[in-house]
């Protein structure tokens, strides 16, 4: 039976820590519950795997484009999309600890905070949407709401972007940015959390193709996580059952990973109908069809959406890039991030903190930081300086030592998996490099 990468989500969390991936957010003044900050590894990590995305669905296809839309939107967006009706989960209360839970995330009579039984309120749906004011004046005309999807910024943009892009159905829009959701139980680091990314797609099909691209989108997004790295075994499809189902589509499937918390959900591909082209059609008064002029006929687009989580991608990227190995009988902790993702690509070191090999290898980190991200170290000894980058996933080291200045010319770049060492004289270093990494 397959098994998490790592049994213990707490190994990935104090690993973030040390090494600059994520903190909790404004921990001097104790956190603030669930929600984290992207250090210097991190914030690079996020972007790669932003990047990655981009360039798989937007940069490498024609039938894609990109927007960002802004986080606030007309409040009458949230009526049509029924979030303001619907966008619930149902709340209940312990009566002696007075903790809040997720009615469908307990699964017994018994609280899980002070094990009372039978002590639950009746469960009330609670909405999720974070509410604020527009302007200075707090009253309900004001009322506006942080967006808890990226998804209605491209709906209510279709017509802008269909025509001043001129695409033709079949076609998408991409987007990433935040999305905020006040979860009643967020967790598990930051798999749920209340402020988190989105990388949605919102792909615009004729009304007979919706199955057929929901089939193409489900392939294309497993497929994804796998060329990045995810071993196929932790990665699995599953069906919502019918009760399940959110309130605007028409068959989804989950994207599950196995997470040290068991198989979770990674990504969403919904069939959304037009549900939404409609709705904003219905309630905004302005013609969201489209006019397909070869077949001279007009429509409502439908939609296939993959929505996925930056956060969790992030989080899975971890998690399955984590290794412990044996090597000559010491442990090694290493993190087989796929070159593309991993922060720094390169870490320049000179053997040892000497006052002929500090120049020469800062001449070879200038010579191929402006192309890679690279760290240059020259702390500590040799050993503990490997260590650290394999555990932060620097696919390569390039050390210059005494035989560089005195005798070759040449460095020794060594490999995060293999630990293999070449030899490569500097004039060749680049081209060497960019044989391993590319870009
Ligand atoms: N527009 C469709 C939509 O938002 P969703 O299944 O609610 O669908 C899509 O969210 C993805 O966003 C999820 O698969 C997950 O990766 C991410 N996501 C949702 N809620 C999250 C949360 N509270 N914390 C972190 N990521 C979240």
């Amino acid at each position: 039976m397959v098994e998490a990468a790592v049994d213990d989500m707490s190994t990935i969390v104090s690993l973030c820590k040390r090494r600059g991936f994520i903190f909790p957010s404004s921990e001097i003044y104790g956190g603030l519950g669930s929600t984290w900050d992207y250090g210097p590894l991190g914030v690079e990590l996020k972007r790669n795997v932003k990047d990655a995305w981009w360039r798989a669905v937007v940069r490498d296809r024609d039938d894609m484009v990109g927007q960002d839309s802004a986080i606030l939107m007309h409040p009458q967006t949230w009526v049509a999309s029924g979030h303001v009706e619907g966008f619930s989960d149902p709340l209940i209360e312990c009566r002696e600890c007075h903790h809040r839970f997720r009615a469908d995330h307990v699964d017994s009579k018994t609280c899980p905070d002070c094990g009372a039984v039978d002590r639950f309120t009746a469960p009330r749906q609670f909405n999720l949407m974070f509410k604020t004011f527009l302007g200075p004046v707090e009253d309900e005309a004001a009322v506006v709401y942080l967006r808890p999807e990226t998804a209605q910024g491209m709906f209510v943009n279709f017509q802008n972007v269909q025509t001043s892009a001129r695409m033709k159905v079949p076609f998408g829009i991409a987007q990433v940015g935040k999305s905020f959701r006040n979860e009643i139980t967020p967790g598990n680091f930051t798999f749920r959390t209340r402020e988190f990314e989105q990388m949605e797609i919102e792909y615009f099909v004729r009304p007979d193709q919706g199955f057929e691209y929901l089939e193409i989108w489900k392939n294309e997004r497993m497929r994804w996580y796998t060329d990045y790295g995810i071993n196929p075994e932790r990665l699995k499809l599953r069906e919502h059952d019918s009760d399940e189902l959110a309130h605007y589509a028409k068959a989804t499937f989950d994207i599950e990973y196995l997470f040290p918390i068991g198989w979770s959900e990674l990504e969403g591909i919904a069939y959304r109908g037009d549900f939404d082209l409609s709705q904003h059609e219905k309630h905004s008064g302005k013609s969201m069809s489209y006019f397909d002029t070869e077949r001279d006929e007009r429509f409502i687009p439908h939609v296939v959406e993959p929505s996925g989580g930056v956060d969790r991608a992030l989080l899975a990227f971890l998690v399955d890039a984590f290794t412990e190995e044996e090597v000559r009988g010491e442990k090694r902790t290493v993190l087989k991030l796929h070159k593309d993702l991993a922060p720094y690509k390169i870490a320049v070191l000179p053997l040892s903190k000497n006052e002929k090999l500090i120049p020469k290898a800062r001449e070879v980190h200038d010579l191929i930081r402006h192309r890679w991200m690279t760290e240059y170290d020259d702390t500590q000894s040799i050993g503990r300086r490997y260590r650290r980058q394999d555990e932060i996933g620097t696919p390569l080291c390039v050390t210059v030592d005494f035989e560089t200045v005195e005798e070759d010319n040449a460095v020794t770049i060594r490999d995060r998996d293999s630990m293999e060492q070449v030899r490569v004289s500097i004039p060749d270093l680049v081209a060497a490099l960019d044989e391993r990494l590319g870009g």
